[in-house]
């Protein structure tokens, strides 16, 4: 096979629609769209479902279809799959509008085929927009507190692939990978599919400029999870935020997003709360300046902080320096 480095498909790290936006007469983030190597948009804002509580799932994907959002987060290891399926069919608006993810879970690396199967019976569609190894971390099924000896993430990617063909996912990604690993996945004989997304944790707190870089001479786009900061943010009380929220009379929370979409990745901000939700959507018609975006890109140097690390699970996943930041 070809080297992965001339596989890759010959995309500029800066897509035409990011380019468009960096011009300052685009405002409109929540329209905007990032064109993946795999040549599919995905659309910048979309909602987080982590950690929303069973009965208020469906409402929250319902709200938020309402106010305008195109594009939901979920995994099968959030256990709200069937919920979220029933917020899309409540909200009354055409699957084919919508950018739909969900995830692997870590035991799931041997039954690739059966575990989309049982996603898309959950969430009761066709199709996945994007399909995402949750983690690097192959679990073994009948013991989850350990890795498996003879499978890793290099053979998951491999049925992973299959699954393109048979229309179930139109998109495949990782996520949580650091450069280390995805250099492994990318070297991999088996790799004939570069990732269309790696989904990470980005917010001023663990901004990865080196994660993001390495993933954009690679042609994959990031998405940025947690991006306020998940729950209980230290970044609410964040002086320069503050003040930047202050200036522009809006919350500290859509200058977390408006900052993330600037930066050229999408986001995915979690909310069971109506009233936010919408307020997280709320991103038109105002924008950064340079001097704002370079004063939130050193808050990490004062306020570091990383939301999921890897002490959970039975493998390393994150290397330090430069690996993920
Ligand atoms: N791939 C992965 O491994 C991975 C890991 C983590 C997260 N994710 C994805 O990324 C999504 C977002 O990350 P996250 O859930 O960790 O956290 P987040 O979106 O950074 O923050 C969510 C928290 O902020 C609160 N909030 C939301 N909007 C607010 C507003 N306008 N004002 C005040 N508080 C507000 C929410 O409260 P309420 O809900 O009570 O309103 C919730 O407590 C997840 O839901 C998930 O879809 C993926």
């Amino acid at each position: 096979m070809l080297p992965v480095s001339r596989a890759i498909p010959k995309i500029p790290s800066i897509t035409n629609t990011a380019r468009h936006f960096f011009s300052k007469s685009n405002t409109m983030s929540t329209t905007r769209t990032y064109k993946l190597n795999s040549g599919a948009e995905i659309p910048a804002v979309g909602l987080g479902t982590w950690q929303s509580q069973p009965g208020q799932v469906e409402k929250a994907v319902e709200a938020a279809l309402r106010a305008g959002y195109t594009h939901i987060d979920t995994a099968y290891a959030y256990g709200n799959e069937k919920e979220v399926g029933q917020g899309i069919k409540a909200s009354g608006v055409p699957r084919e509008k919508i950018w739909l993810t969900t995830k692997l879970d870590n035991d799931w690396h041997k039954h690739v085929a059966e575990a989309i199967d049982t996603s898309l019976k959950n969430l009761d569609t066709p199709y996945v927009d994007l399909y995402l190894m949750h983690w690097p971390a192959s679990l073994d099924k009948e013991n989850p507190k350990q890795v498996y000896n003879d499978w890793d993430f290099v053979d998951t990617w491999r049925e992973m692939q299959k699954l393109v063909d048979t229309g179930k996912v139109k998109n495949i990604g990782v996520s949580n990978f650091g450069v280390k690993n995805l250099e492994k996945l990318l070297n991999a004989e088996s790799t004939k599919i570069v990732p269309a997304v790696n989904q990470i944790e980005l917010h001023p707190g663990n901004p990865s400029p080196n994660l993001v870089k390495y993933c954009a001479s690679k042609g994959i786009h990031c998405t940025g999870y947690s991006p306020l900061g998940s729950s209980d943010s230290p970044l609410y009380k964040n002086e320069t935020l503050a003040k930047i929220a202050e200036s522009k009379g809006k919350t500290i929370q859509q200058v977390l997003l408006q900052w993330g979409v600037s930066k050229g990745w999408s986001v995915l901000p979690k909310s069971v709360t109506e009233e936010r939700i919408k307020a997280n959507f709320d991103l038109d018609g105002w924008s950064l300046t340079d001097e704002d975006i370079a004063q939130i890109d050193k808050i990490h140097e004062t306020s570091s902080f990383k939301v999921c690390g890897h002490d959970w699970l039975p493998v390393k996943i994150f290397f330090g320096a430069g690996d993920s930041d």
